[in-house]
């Protein structure tokens, strides 16, 4: 059996990414010290798989801590999830933000040196992409000049991995961009459970559904786009975390590096997104139209063309699967894994 380390596995992406491989035959060793997550998703991870994993409550900075589990598990690849993603908080705490996403990537990138793991799977986000020359996005898009030190983190770490990958012959590196995830486990057992004050519009709606906010706040509703709101290439949490899991079979046989979008390759708007979520959740759901948020752009959309030609991947789930899934989650769990 392959054993995968799976850093932030008991966070949004990283839980999804376990449930994956677990169901397609993968060992999972999840490295997370609980920054921005919960313990308590490790047990529903078992209850939802029937199966066992491993875990360790640690820093993913710490080196030392990394090359032991890859040493103690017979790491086969990681899978690099474990990272500070909050674009407006990204502003306020740069420094934070560089010393944790950097330190995280240079860590696990150390123990794979000493301990001669090969396999990088990282999660990466299309806001690498920075200011958009062109639409629908490849892979090809110019990297960096990103508007937030999160954008700009992920894109170093990019250019680490890049690097190291080219000094170190056998390494295999694949980059994938997310663009946007959304919805949850069908189960309704495990989902987004952000901490703090969540930024998403997915969240924010689910805040209002649940009866946290009174209304959503429709940052813009006067962009260059059919409708005036915003469009995003949202894609279901599933398909992204199945995208992990066809990116390990690549990397089987690949070595060097290759950046990967994940995303539909179809946008939608904010209204339509409130659409559907009405629709799942049998109410009509409160808004108020604020200003543009600063730096914001009108339409994001990926090209997931090399996604299907390299890793035999696509999206599969539509938007009423995304949106009756993150209402299952919210209506069972309105407080996240904190309300147990
Ligand atoms: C989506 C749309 C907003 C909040 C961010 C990160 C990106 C990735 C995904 C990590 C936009 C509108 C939002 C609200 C709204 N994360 N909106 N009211 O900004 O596309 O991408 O999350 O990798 O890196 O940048 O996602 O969900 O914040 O916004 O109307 O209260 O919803 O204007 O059009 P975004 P988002």
């Amino acid at each position: 059996m392959k054993n995968i380390l799976v850093t932030g596995g008991a966070g949004y992406v990283g839980s999804h990414v376990i449930v994956s491989l677990l169901e397609q035959g993968y060992g999972a060793v999840s490295a997370d010290n609980f920054a921005n997550a919960s313990p308590k998703v490790y047990q529903r991870l078992r209850d939802l798989t029937g199966k066992d994993f491993a875990t360790a409550d640690v820093d993913v900075c710490d080196a030392e801590a990394m090359a032991r589990i890859m040493r103690e598990h017979d790491i086969w690849a990681v899978i690099h999830c474990a990272g500070y993603k909050a674009v407006p908080e990204s502003s306020k705490k740069p420094l934070e933000y560089y010393q944790n996403n950097l330190g995280t990537t240079l860590a696990l990138c150390k123990a794979m040196r000493e301990t001669g793991v090969t396999r990088f799977v990282f999660s990466s986000s299309a806001t690498v992409y920075g200011t958009l020359q062109f639409m629908p996005i490849t892979e090809e898009h110019p990297v960096g000049r990103c508007a937030n030190p999160y954008g700009t983190s992920k894109a170093m770490c990019e250019q680490i991995l890049t690097d190291t990958a080219a000094a170190y012959p056998g390494w295999g590196v694949i980059l994938l961009r997310y663009f946007n995830p959304i919805g949850a486990h069908p189960s309704g057992r495990i989902g987004d459970s952000p901490g703090g004050v969540p930024f998403n519009i997915m969240p924010i709606i689910l805040q209002q559904l649940t009866g946290k906010i009174p209304a959503v706040p429709v940052t813009g509703d006067d962009y260059d786009t059919p409708d005036g709101t915003g469009i995003r290439d949202y894609l279901h949490i599933t398909d992204l975390a199945e995208g992990h899991v066809a990116a390990l079979g690549y990397l089987e046989h690949f070595t060097g590096t290759d950046a990967i979008n994940l995303g539909t390759g179809q946008g939608l708007s904010v209204q339509e997104i409130l659409r559907g979520m009405e629709q799942a959740a049998g109410r009509p759901i409160p808004v108020e139209v604020r200003p543009r948020r600063p730096g914001d752009i009108a339409e994001m959309q990926a090209d997931p063309s090399k996604a299907k030609r390299l890793l035999g991947w696509e999206t599969k789930r539509t938007l009423e699967e995304m949106c009756a899934d993150a209402w299952r989650w919210a209506s069972q769990n309105p407080s996240g894994y904190e309300g147990e």
